[in-house]
């Protein structure tokens, strides 16, 4: 269907308590429309509401007014159950704390969030080992989250998202705490993701990504569009 994969934010407001109960407005009344395949950059200071922004795109955090719609869905507007299953088919999200699960092994992680969503594919260890050698993690299969570095980690959470082959990548500060070559690495895999027509969504402060030309810059911090 055209256009089903367009990402359109209407009205989108969201607000926290702080803890002096006092209301903080983290962003208001954002519109827009992100087409397929496209780049949208949050920018502004740390603190200024980007991950929020991201939770609320991926419906992790639900907005206190406005939408988000995914092709005809209403993100915001789904149940629970519905939640985790929309994401599975949409979305992967690159944390900045790469939300590995410690109890299961390299591969598991890869192939979790499918398994949770009952939408494994055939042949999905293969599948998921192709995945993990992409980001040179193969070998580290069977290993658990706890042995292997922050960059390692968040090579497999990459694999993760490869394995999945969402519409969209939401990318918060996905090298934050990664080395050069690491960094190379997950932008590299970024960008050609986003060149197969992947719509990427990005934060981040690392000047290795300051060559991407976003179709839309969000900050957060400003509230400006551009
Ligand atoms: N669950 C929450 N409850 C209350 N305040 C929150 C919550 N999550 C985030 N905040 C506040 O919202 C603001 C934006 O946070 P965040 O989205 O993490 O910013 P950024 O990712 O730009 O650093 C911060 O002041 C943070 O303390
Ligand atoms: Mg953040």
């Amino acid at each position: 269907m055209a256009g089903s994969d367009t990402v359109s934010v209407k009205n989108l407001t969201k607000s926290f308590f702080d803890p002096n109960g006092k209301k903080a407005i983290i962003f208001e009344n954002v519109t827009f429309n992100l087409p397929a395949g496209a780049v949208l950059r949050l920018s502004g200071a740390s603190g200024s509401g980007k991950t929020t922004f991201m939770n609320v795109l991926s419906a992790l955090t639900k907005p206190d007014s406005g939408s988000v719609f995914f092709g005809g869905t209403d993100v915001t507007r789904l149940k629970e159950g519905e939640k985790d299953r929309f994401r599975a088919e949409n979305i992967g999200y690159i944390f900045q704390t790469f939300n590995l699960l410690s109890p299961f092994s390299v591969i598991e992680n890869v192939y979790a969030p499918l398994a949770f969503a009952g939408r494994l594919p055939q042949d999905f260890k293969e599948k998921a080992l192709i995945s993990l050698q992409k980001v040179g993690m193969e070998s580290f299969a069977a290993q658990k989250p706890y042995h292997l570095s922050v960059g390692q980690k968040q090579r497999v959470a990459i694999a993760r998202v490869l394995f999945a082959d969402p519409k969209i990548i939401l990318a918060d500060e996905p090298t934050a705490s990664l080395d050069k070559n690491s960094s190379e690495l997950v932008k590299n895999t970024l960008l050609k993701l986003n060149k197969n027509g992947t719509t990427l969504v990005l934060t981040s402060h690392d000047p290795i990504f300051d060559d991407i030309r976003p179709d839309i810059d969000f900050n957060l911090e400003t509230g400006a569009l551009s």
